[in-house]
């Protein structure tokens, strides 16, 4: 039997209420695995993807590697130094042609040894020349459209997919002054696989309720979950923010609690007194501290796993202290403990999910952006469900008017 029915989809009205009167979304939208299905349609073919960092790539050659709901990505920098996403799947019998990341000349599939050069045009096939009809110009890796959004790169399977800058008008000014395109940080590791869903990744990142309760203690405590605030944006947005007041000046997540590295030059006393929060779902979720940027990017893998990237960006000069591995270390220690409380939740919100007495929920007011996505996800669910259905039924316009 099907959960995909209209009543499940109807069911949604009720987590884009306000905050106050909505509900959480159905359990199985973090369980079920025929939803998950759903959601590629949905959200993880037609929504832009980050898939890590421009200066990944310093030379004609570097490449690295990536997953999406399972499509396997590389992103390249070819001879003349532009930067290309492509699927790396072997036209001739879907082999990876690409892992890992590293620099090449051209990506040689290990299977057959098909040839194909930086821009993915299909340049060497061996022991072709007899097989009838075989076009090598129309065999070329599919080739992925690509944004970059300060320094971070993104993709989208959907060729006519709208771009995404101008949807992320709103949060512009918020990011403004710490300049995440000439910050730099140490090149992450490769993603860990995480055995939950990636919404329950992404509404952890996203939640400041939890902020001064699961985390109580000293780390943490300069962030309380009273000072929250959840800006009104505009409904086309990409993204969205939430911000943190902090109890002093340049808080951050060491045992100082202040910053160790350089503050951002361009802050003012405003920013510096606060933490920012960027989401840009269903893929990447950002902690700003005044002198550190914390960033996560989220790979969906099925309904109770995803693998996720997590990162450091610093002032562009911040490496090059020569304590800078000491107070790496102090950030990390910190860092590393928080996200561990994090962690050991998440595992258990999984478990939790798949049970039969999985509430859905309501929000404390300190939960504005979950909210926020929600409203995010269900455009898309039901965007989505009405395609399926084709155009007579316009249900998503009375849905809206009846929760309006
Ligand atoms: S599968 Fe790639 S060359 Fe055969
Ligand atoms: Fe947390």
């Amino acid at each position: 039997m099907t959960l995909l029915t209209d009543q499940f989809f109807d069911s949604f009205a009720s987590s884009i209420a306000d905050t106050l009167e909505a509900d959480t979304l159905p359990p199985a939208c973090y369980t079920d695995e025929e939803f998950f299905q759903f959601e590629r349609q949905a959200i993880f073919y037609r929504e832009w993807l980050c898939v890590g960092r421009v200066e990944w790539l310093e030379k004609p050659g570097d490449f690295f590697t990536a997953t999406h709901a399972g499509e396997p990505i590389i992103v390249a920098m070819d001879r003349d130094g532009e930067i290309n996403a492509l699927s790396a799947v072997c036209q001739h019998r879907a082999m990876l042609v690409a892992e890992g990341s590293g620099n090449t000349r051209a990506f040689v599939c290990p299977y057959h040894h098909w040839t194909y050069d930086l821009n993915g045009a299909l340049v060497g096939a061996p022991a072709m020349n007899r097989t009838c009809d075989f076009d090598k110009a129309s065999a070329s890796l599919p080739r992925l459209k690509l944004e970059t959004w300060h320094g971070f790169v993104f993709i989208n399977f959907d060729p006519v997919a709208a771009p995404l800058t101008p949807r992320l008008a709103g949060i512009e000014d918020v990011v403004a002054h710490y300049d995440f395109t000439s910050a730099r940080g140490p090149r992450p590791d490769a993603p860990p696989s995480l055995p939950w869903n990636w919404k329950v990744m992404f509404e952890n990142n996203n939640d400041g309720y939890h902020a001064n309760r699961l985390h109580a203690g000293p780390l943490h405590d300069i962030v309380p979950s009273s000072l929250a605030s959840f800006p009104e944006l505009p409904t086309e947005t990409a993204g969205y923010y939430r911000l943190n007041g902090s109890l002093h000046a340049d808080a951050s997540f060491n045992a100082t609690q202040k910053a160790v590295f350089p503050v951002f030059p361009a802050l003012t006393e405003e920013e510096r007194n606060r933490l920012l929060f960027v989401n840009l779902p269903p893929s990447l979720s950002l902690v700003v501290m005044a002198d550190m940027v914390i960033y996560m990017i989220l790979y969906a893998e099925g309904a109770g796993h995803h693998s996720m990237t997590t990162g450091i960006l610093l002032h562009p000069e911040a490496m090059a202290d020569p304590l800078y591995e000491h107070k790496m270390r102090m950030n990390l220690d910190a860092v590393t403990e928080i996200v561990a409380q994090d962690m050991h939740v998440d595992l258990l919100v999984q478990q939790g999910l798949k049970s039969k007495f999985a509430p859905r929920g309501r929000y404390s007011w300190q939960e504005g952006a979950q909210r926020q996505f929600n409203m995010w996800l269900v455009e898309r669910y039901w965007g989505e469900r009405d395609r399926q259905r084709g155009p007579s039924a316009p249900v998503t316009q009375i849905r809206r008017s009846n929760t309006a």
